[in-house]
């Protein structure tokens, strides 16, 4: 009987020897796991980003809107139109890019604003109207909590880079302003998330959102473009070699290689990328 009750102690003894190591190791590890330094501010997030957007909205702008234009390729706002064979519109591309992502289930909303929109649905209001003004003032991105919509947003100035921008705008008719000048602030990208910081993998998940976007958005272009009587050839050559379109591969290609320097250079000037481990590492 004393026997058992001896060892009945024992093994009580080493339950609560086990549960102390349970409470008092264990959790520290898994706490570290959660440790905010292991997380990007939302806000890096979105510069990474609008980085991507902006190459892909430079080299869809100025590659191929611009010089394929000069090569005789069609493009225009009614592009939709079953009677009409043309590519979408530099805007057109960049809604269509936030089309795609609303049907992601990443929750990142995208969309290009402006005070003087041509179309009514651009218009900046409220909040995002009182920042874009801020925005105009300063000249650089704005990063904000909207507490209605109970999401971070992101302004990123759009500039009038080229002549056709403020031609286009001005002579438009439904254009609300007609004297815009070359390298006026004439919107903002603007980006939407509902949390205050994103993991590694979210990060990654928003910018596959977003390649994926810029992707779908490109292959309309292509399918417009090439439903015509003397289509384009398709392959590695650019508008700017002649009479060519580069195909949704070398397309992407392309904007990845711009970017993805960029992007890479961003993320290893934030401090919050460096975790207290990886520190100690390049101190030694
Ligand atoms: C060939 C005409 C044309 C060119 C060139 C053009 N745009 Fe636009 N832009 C439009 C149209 C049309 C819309 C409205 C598209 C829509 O329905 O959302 C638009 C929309 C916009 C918007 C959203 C607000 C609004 O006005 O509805 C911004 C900002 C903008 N363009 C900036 C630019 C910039 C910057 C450039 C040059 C890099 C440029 N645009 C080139 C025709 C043009």
């Amino acid at each position: 009987m004393l026997m058992r009750n001896k060892l009945f102690t024992i093994i009580c003894l080493c339950l609560v020897v086990l549960s102390i190591y349970l409470f008092v190791t264990a959790p520290v590890e898994l706490q570290a796991e959660a440790e905010p330094s292991e997380v990007f501010s939302v806000e890096l997030a979105f510069q990474v980003l609008q980085l991507e957007n902006s190459y892909a909205r430079e080299i869809y702008t100025k590659e191929i809107v611009g010089t394929g234009n000069k090569q005789g390729m069609k493009f225009n706002e009614h592009w939709k139109n079953a009677d009409l064979v043309a590519g979408l519109l530099p805007a057109q591309f960049l809604r269509e890019t936030s089309r795609s992502l609303e049907q992601n289930p990443v929750l990142l909303g995208l969309f290009l604003g402006s005070d003087f929109a041509i179309n009514s649905a651009n218009n900046f209001e409220g909040d995002f109207l009182a920042v874009f003004e801020q925005l105009k003032e300063q000249l650089s991105p704005m990063f904000f909590y909207v507490e209605d919509a109970q999401r971070y947003a992101y302004l990123a100035p759009d500039v009038a880079i080229a002549d056709p921008c403020v031609v286009c705008h001005n002579e438009h008719k439904d254009s609300p302003k007609t004297d815009w000048v070359l390298n006026d602030v004439m919107g903002a990208a603007t980006w939407t998330y509902p949390k205050q910081h994103v993991t590694h993998t979210e990060l990654l998940t928003m910018l596959a959102a977003l390649r994926k976007g810029v992707s779908d958005a490109y292959q309309m272009v292509l399918d417009e473009l090439l439903a015509q009587e003397n289509p384009p050839v398709v392959g590695n050559k650019w508008p700017r070699e002649g009479y060519y379109l580069p195909s949704l591969d070398e397309f992407n290609r392309e904007i990845h290689l711009q970017s993805s320097a960029h992007i890479l250079k961003l993320l290893m000037s934030a401090d919050i990328l460096i975790t207290d481990k990886v520190k100690d590492n390049i101190d030694d």
